[in-house]
């Protein structure tokens, strides 16, 4: 088949989220176990076996490609998937995309700016070093900055992701937002969402992104903007900043009736949605010369009408996997 990719409710699903490793340099606390145990190299697509999925969903119909992990930067080949990929845009792909954590930013932004890459995704949820250690665990916030300004030294527009933690990252708002200011990034505050087994008190962290912007309110006027990206945020312009401000709400206010996205992971499965176990396994398929788009057809029919994350059951996971093997 290489009908457009419709599913069952109707949406037209153009974005495909591709996870090219679980694997990751850092350890955030809202992501990943402690003692995460990550799949087998046996277990993982190749570099060109993606790359080949990838024009089959191009050919089916999806416009944008987000690269995801883990950390996408910490799979060797990325700069040939990179480069493979990008050589679609213009050619059924209008965009191909990043998110990182930035730690190896500094060694690849030069290489995804050829590859076409334009904006790229950076999760930093804070810029205090003992608590930008804290959340990852073991990361070191100057690495993640290094790696923000080579990625604008080499012309990539950058995004920052914030994910909002009650009692962790509250009174960096609006230092982050003055950093944004300074180095020409947006940035785009995320709810944390129950995925996986992660630390007790995950569900202690949550908090609603109107909360967590409540103080940002009290001295700057938040106009609502037309921009999309492709993804779930609502963007805002801020009175007397140059700083976009994204909104990405999946638990206090979901977006789940305009989803256009569908997310494949390294080990070949396809995910209709971030909050359910359904999939389908393209891997072994792909291998044996099996009915590749029969499988796309069957997940699409089959993708659910929402995500099943909820305020009440925010500390028990909503799906068993964790968010690091689907990137988001
Ligand atoms: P652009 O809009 O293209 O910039 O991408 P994005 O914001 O969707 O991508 P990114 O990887 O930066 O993800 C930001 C946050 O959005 C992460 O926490 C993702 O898990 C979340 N997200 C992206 N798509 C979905 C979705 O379909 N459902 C839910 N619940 N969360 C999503
Ligand atoms: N809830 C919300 N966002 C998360 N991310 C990782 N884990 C979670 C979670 N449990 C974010 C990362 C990254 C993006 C892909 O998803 O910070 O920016
Ligand atoms: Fe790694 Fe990103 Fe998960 Fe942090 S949120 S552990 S950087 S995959």
């Amino acid at each position: 088949s290489t009908a457009p990719l419709i599913d069952g409710h109707g949406r037209q699903i153009s974005y495909l989220r591709l996870s090219v490793t679980d694997r990751c340099d850092l350890r955030c606390r809202y992501c990943m176990a402690e003692d995460m145990v990550f799949l087998p190299k046996s277990a993982v697509l190749s570099i060109e076996e993606m790359g080949e999925l990838a024009v089959r969903f191009v050919a089916r119909g999806i416009r944008r490609i987000r690269l995801t992990g883990g950390e996408p930067l910490v799979r060797r080949g990325i700069d040939t998937l990179a480069t493979r990929l990008g050589a679609m845009i213009g050619h059924g792909l209008d965009e191909l995309t990043l998110t990182t954590n930035g730690m190896r930013l500094a060694e690849h932004a030069p290489m995804l700016a050829s590859a076409g890459v334009r904006r790229i995704n950076v999760s930093l949820d804070t810029l205090d070093p003992a608590a930008f250690r804290h959340i990852t665990r073991v990361g070191d916030v100057d690495v993640a900055l290094g790696g923000i300004a080579a990625a604008r030294a080499a012309g990539l527009a950058v995004k920052i992701n914030m994910v909002a933690l009650a009692g962790l990252n509250e009174n960096q708002l609006l230092p982050m937002l003055d950093y944004c200011a300074e180095t020409g990034c947006d940035l785009t505050l995320i709810e944390t969402m129950p995925l996986g087994e992660v630390e007790a008190d995950r569900s202690d962290h949550y908090i609603p992104l109107h909360h967590f912007i409540a103080p940002l309110r009290e001295t700057h006027a938040l106009y609502p903007v037309e921009k999309r990206t492709g993804g779930p945020a609502r963007y805002f312009a801020i009175e007397d900043s140059p700083v976009t401000l994204g909104l990405i709400t999946p638990l206090s206010d979901n977006f789940c009736a305009t989803c256009n996205r569908i997310r494949l992971t390294v080990e070949g499965r396809v995910y209709m949605c971030l909050g359910q176990d359904d999939h389908v396994d393209l891997r072994a398929a792909l291998r044996d010369r099996g009915d590749v788009d029969g499988l796309i057809d069957a997940a699409l029919a089959g993708k659910p009408r929402a995500h099943d994350f909820h305020i009440e059951r925010k500390s028990t996971p909503a799906v068993a996997r964790h968010m690091s093997a689907t990137g988001g």
